[in-house]
């Protein structure tokens, strides 16, 4: 049985419950001719997150629902999103992944003046590449994304691959009270110098959910969505073999994912292709082993109803590319970033310059942790870290000099993933956000073809507020 006690577990556990995972409503089309209209609302609302007898939990939510409304249009299409800000705070909305141009990427005192309360602003922008995408604020994320404002964007291919389910999981992460209610601890210092706000619940659409229905034989298009603010997720489906066909949104050559489970930093997106090979009447766990000893069951696959078929499917799985343009690798530029900071910082930082040292230290004193080049984004000051060549291709290496994973994303571009520690690696993928690990150095690959002041920052929420930001200018 549930108890309150079991419910309020340490950070990482996480209860399951009842509770389905409805898929949400699509946003009905405005219009057939012209761009795709859509609205946002925001404001305060409840939802059911923890089951009975907990009571519902307060939030702020997109159109009233946790994560929000999913966003479909075709690619190609125009969407026209008029985001209504019904919240006491500014606001923005970010198109997480979308390669949209830079006055409309929703970064407040960047790209436009944030939202004031009561106001509106009109998006608009076409859908370049086809796949799985998100939005959410850009103003205060740490506690607007925690509170509830978060939903996924989807953009269909022309020829969608064939299966027989197109099925989207939101996966977030609450810091829940005894009451079920968010615990208000924003911006306290312990999580901004650690790993950032983990919580103690774990969602999918909003919901803990005990199981996910299936049937033998289905072949699914699962669309993982990492919407938490901190958690890096692993996931593991017992007893079947996903294939990653998409990796943040951009198409990949279809593959078993590396060490059998799903890696996914804040932010980031994976679209993998799941035959339900189970028998009717199985169970099969879905687990999350990300965090070592603080593995747990997310939830399982209920294979019920009849067989829809009894061999797995020969569809062709690969998704076709989007027109994104490749970097030329030899007459690429080169540019460094290097991170600092967090907890034990001081110890890392002893075989930096002395000065250099020194002035990050005092920064640590003032409340900033993170350093991207030995400087802590305060919000106001946001001179380009880099500022990449209009139309060239460039490669950036990111060095990691601290003990944290750190999901690193830039806005408006898509960059290919060259190397990790000197190595190439096998895929070359493409992301729009890179999880970076402790003392790791990765190398991406870009043609910096969005011209404009994009954000870089670290998706771990926590840490971009700490200043783990920067501005990249593509001129
Ligand atoms: Cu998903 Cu700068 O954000
Ligand atoms: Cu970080």
């Amino acid at each position: 049985a549930l108890t309150r006690r079991t419910f309020l577990a340490s950070a990482g556990a996480v209860i399951a419950a009842a509770g389905g995972v409805s898929p949400l409503p699509a946003v009905p089309r405005a219009r057939a001719a012209g761009p795709r209209e859509f609205r946002l609302t925001l404001g305060t609302g409840s939802a059911r997150i923890a089951p009975e007898p907990y009571p519902e939990t307060e939030v702020w939510a997109y159109n009233r629902t946790v994560p929000g409304p999913e966003i479909r249009v075709r690619q190609g299409e125009r969407l026209r999103i008029v985001a209504e800000n019904g919240l006491d705070e500014p606001t923005t909305v970010h198109w997480h992944g979308m390669r949209v141009p830079n006055a409309m990427d929703g970064v407040p005192g960047v790209t436009q003046d944030a939202i004031a309360p009561g106001d509106r602003f009109v998006y608009e922008f076409d859908a370049v590449d086809a796949g799985t995408f998100w939005y959410h604020p850009h103003q205060r994320s740490f506690e607007q994304v925690a509170r509830g404002l978060s939903g996924a964007l989807v953009v269909e291919e022309a020829e969608p691959l064939r299966v027989d389910r197109d099925v989207t999981w939101v996966l977030d992460d609450w810091r829940l009270t005894e009451e079920a209610a968010i615990e208000g601890d924003f911006g306290n210092a312990h999580d901004a110098i650690h790993a950032g706000r983990l919580g103690n619940t774990v969602t999918v659409n909003g919901r803990i959910p005990d199981r996910f229905a299936v049937r033998r034989g289905e072949r699914i298009r699962l669309r993982l969505v990492n919407v938490a603010n901190a958690r890096i997720f692993g996931l593991a489906f017992a007893g079947h073999e996903p294939l990653v066909v998409a990796l943040d949104g951009q198409p990949v050559e279809p593959h078993a994912p590396e060490g059998g489970r799903i890696v996914l930093g804040p932010a980031m997106r994976a679209d993998i292709v799941l035959d339900m090979t189970g028998r009717t009447g199985e169970r099969h766990t879905v687990t999350d082993t990300f965090y070592e000893g603080l593995e747990y069951r997310l939830t399982d696959l209920a294979y019920g109803g009849e067989a829809l078929r009894e061999r797995t499917p020969d569809w062709p799985v690969a998704l076709p590319a989007n027109p994104l343009a490749e970097p030329d690798l030899d007459a690429a530029e080169r540019h460094e970033v290097v991170f600092n900071g967090g907890m034990m910082a001081g110890m890392r930082m002893q075989g930096a310059d002395g000065r250099e040292a020194g002035s990050m230290m005092a920064m640590m004193r003032e409340g900033s942790f993170w350093f991207i080049n030995g400087k802590a984004a305060t919000g106001t000051d946001m001179e380009p870290v880099l500022t990449l060549r209009r139309n060239r291709s460039h490669i950036i290496s990111m060095v990691n000099r601290t003990g944290w994973y750190h999901p690193m994303h830039l806005h408006g571009h898509s960059f290919r993933v060259i190397s990790r520690n000197g190595v190439p690696t096998a895929r070359r993928e493409w992301q729009d956000t890179v999880l970076v690990g402790p003392e790791e150095r990765v190398e991406v690959a870009l043609v910096a073809d969005n011209p404009g002041d994009w954000m870089f920052h670290c998706h771990i929420l926590e840490h971009q507020a700490a200043g783990m930001m920067a501005v990249i200018r593509v001129a």
